[in-house]
């Protein structure tokens, strides 16, 4: 499966948003990740609805709109997800977890369902049908910077199995958190193949995002 690169945008620095945006599109970003949080479901606020509608009016990169909010099914329209975007729910947020994707397809967006680390891979076995893609936490949602959790290896590997031997070849797998170009390749080989790149993978602290998504290119090729 082709390897994807979506930038983490709550990582990019804002005084340098116009030059960033201009050298992901150079260099084949997929997505621009947005990280929407509701001081509920995770213990932060992030990014918001009229984020995500200036960005689209800086850049043509999809969209991949993170949800870690409760409910997520009531607030999926306030993105204005359209083909192209990626939008993911958290199978912990919601009772109606089917319906949320429902939701996101009817807007013509690829769905995933997101899961933490301790939500076994098999929560998605109803709704395989439903999804594109399946978001791997590799940290604890909320905050950026943290250390990866090691087991999700071991999870992504048995998921991607358990997916190729069902059928499922189809669906990807996104991984989110200390998605490091070391860690990237690690993560690619167990089997993933999106991956945000946050303030471990192309906004690091001395390497501009031009040479950072070269190096995290290489590492995931
Ligand atoms: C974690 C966030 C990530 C984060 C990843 O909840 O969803 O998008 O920015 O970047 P790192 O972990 O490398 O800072
Ligand atoms: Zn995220």
């Amino acid at each position: 499966m082709k390897p994807m690169i979506s930038a983490s945008m709550m990582c990019a620095e804002l005084n340098r948003l116009s030059e960033t945006i201009d050298a992901f599109e150079k260099s084949g970003v997929d997505y621009l990740h947005i990280d929407v949080m509701d001081g509920s479901f995770v213990p932060n606020f992030a990014l918001g609805t009229d984020y995500a509608r200036r960005l689209r009016k800086l850049s043509t990169i999809p969209l991949d709109i993170h949800l870690m909010v409760d409910r997520p099914e009531t607030k999926i329209a306030w993105f204005e997800p359209r083909g192209g975007d990626m939008v993911s729910v958290h199978y912990e947020s919601t009772p109606h977890v089917r319906r949320s994707l429902a939701t996101v397809k009817n807007t013509g967006a690829k769905a995933a369902v997101a899961l933490n680390p301790a939500t076994h891979y098999r929560a998605v076995e109803y709704v395989l049908d439903d999804i594109d893609a399946v978001l791997i936490m590799t940290v604890d949602p909320g905050y950026a910077g943290q250390k990866l959790i090691e087991p999700a290896l071991k999870k992504i590997a048995a998921l991607r199995e358990w997916l190729d031997s069902g059928g499922y070849e189809r669906i990807e797998i996104e991984v989110d958190g200390n998605v490091s170009a070391i860690n990237a390749a690690r993560m690619r080989e167990a089997g993933a193949n999106i991956f945000v790149a946050g303030s471990s993978g192309v906004f690091l602290p001395d390497t501009g995002v031009a040479d950072a998504m070269k190096k995290f290119k290489e590492a995931v090729a």
